[in-house]
């Protein structure tokens, strides 16, 4: 008889062989509804890269379908500021738009004791450059209040910390880094003696906190309305509004176009423009 010398087969072992797990697609549509409905950013029109971003996210955290994401987010609320921190662009930087920072610390200079919104701040260096430029012009620092708000909590707590790179510095002067900074290893941390009056909050500007966090003087809401509808620009604009003193004055991005309203007129100062409040 003959024996075929048979070779013992392996077999794998199947709890040590990671078999990929299937993503479920479907709800990411859920998502991006209610990331507009809480926040107010609106994400549709870049579906595609934002589905790529999600996904990655949940699948780093084991989630494998857009459906279970939208249902945790409902009751995980460090899941849910996790989402809101990726969906949010932060891009800031020192300085930027100077002749309009200028201008608003013209108006800042004319008032006693004057108050500042940020809103949004990102990691700060709006509120930062505020402070720095009101300074400068010999504004002491018990006559000003600058507060900087935003719903990234990432971004307000590197903002609270006071560390930047020199990339968010690259408008500066050498003699403003020298003054307000401490350089180590390319990293400037802002030397806090001469921040006394600025403060971070993170909060939601539709949350109903929003509206008991004073008023002001000057708002700054540069570069976020941009990422709304219509619908929740009169929103913003409507609680900017509530949050403003009479003679106050609203300062947008140049991309951050608002819809006619009953709110605010716009004014024009060499090219450059602000609202007050009708
Ligand atoms: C591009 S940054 C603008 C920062 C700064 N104002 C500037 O112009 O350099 C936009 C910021 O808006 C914030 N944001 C978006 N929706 C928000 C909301 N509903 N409440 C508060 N902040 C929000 C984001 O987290 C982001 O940091």
């Amino acid at each position: 008889m003959f024996f075929w010398n048979k070779k013992k087969v392996e077999q794998p072992i199947l709890h040590s062989v990671e078999k990929p797990q299937e993503f479920n697609t479907y709800g990411l549509q859920d998502i991006l509804h209610y990331i507009k409905r809480e926040i107010g950013v609106d994400l549709f029109a870049k579906n595609s890269i934002i589905e790529t971003k999600i996904k990655l996210f949940c699948e780093r955290r084991e989630i494998y379908s857009f459906r279970k994401l939208f249902e945790s987010i409902h009751h995980d609320s460090i899941l849910r500021q996790e989402l809101i921190d990726l969906v949010t662009v932060n891009e800031t930087y020192f300085y930027r738009e100077e002749a309009q920072l200028e201008l608003a610390v013209s108006f800042a200079l004319a008032i006693k004791e004057v108050k500042i919104l940020c809103a949004p701040c990102a990691s700060g260096e709006e509120v930062y450059s505020l402070s720095m430029m009101l300074q400068e012009k010999g504004k002491d620092q018990y006559s000003f209040k600058i507060t900087g708000i935003d719903i990234n909590s990432e971004a307000i707590e590197k903002a609270q910390n006071g560390l930047f790179s020199e990339r968010s510095l690259h408008k500066l002067e050498p003699r403003l880094k020298d003054k307000f900074f401490t350089c180590k290893d390319k990293n400037y941390s802002v030397k806090k003696e001469y921040f006394s009056s600025i403060n971070f909050t993170k909060i939601n500007i539709f949350d109903y906190d929003f509206l008991s966090i004073g008023k002001y003087d000057i708002i700054f809401s540069r570069n976020m309305l941009i990422y709304f509808d219509d619908e929740f620009r009169l929103k913003t604009i409507e609680r900017f509004a509530s949050l403003l003193k009479p003679e106050g004055k609203l300062f947008l991005g140049h991309a951050d176009i608002i819809p006619d309203n009953s709110y605010f007129t716009k004014h024009s100062d060499h090219r450059l423009s602000y609202y007050i409040k009708n």
